[in-house]
């Protein structure tokens, strides 16, 4: 079985909401695996993201401030990596409940500019679509 430690090492990985709990703390993990790890995050005042949660390895990730429902970012992002983790939300249920379309978007647009960026890779099951949203691991 292939360790976690081979499967990360010297890999490119892409961390959505990776300013925020999950992602600043999977990034942290990931550096220390030796991978080369880019955060994206839109740091959108009413979400959880911050720069503070990236503290002792800001020098060693790459930060894109960008929403992961920008069709062109997402595209140009994700374009040459290995992995993406989506970890870029809102966790409030109360809001998913008044508001379920920006849930639903947050799924749809990185989906979408997944596969814009790279059309012959392999078609993730419907399985996965439904996790894209919250935690998932996506080889790409
Ligand atoms: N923390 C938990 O216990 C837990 C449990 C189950 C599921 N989850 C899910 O995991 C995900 C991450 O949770 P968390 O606790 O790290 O939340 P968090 O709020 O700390 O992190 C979410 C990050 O996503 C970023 N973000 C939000 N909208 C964005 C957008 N449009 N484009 C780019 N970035 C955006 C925020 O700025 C924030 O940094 C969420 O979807 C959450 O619902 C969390």
């Amino acid at each position: 079985m292939t360790s976690v430690h081979e499967s990360f090492a010297d890999r490119k990985i892409v961390i959505t909401g990776g300013l925020g709990f999950i992602g600043s703390n999977l990034a942290r993990r990931l550096v220390d695996l030796g991978a080369s790890v880019t955060l994206v995050d839109s740091l959108m005042p009413e979400y959880g993201g911050s720069l503070f949660n990236i503290a002792g390895i800001e020098g060693k990730v790459t930060v894109n401030i960008s929403d992961v429902r920008d069709q062109y970012s997402i595209e140009y992002l994700v374009h040459g990596q290995d992995y993406l983790f989506n970890l870029a939300g809102q966790t409030s249920h109360i809001d998913s409940m008044h508001d379920p379309y920006t849930d639903l978007r947050y799924c749809q647009m990185l989906w979408i500019g997944f596969h814009s960026a790279r059309p012959w890779g392999p078609t993730p099951s419907a399985n996965q679509l439904c996790y894209l949203q919250r935690e998932l691991t996506l080889p790409i």
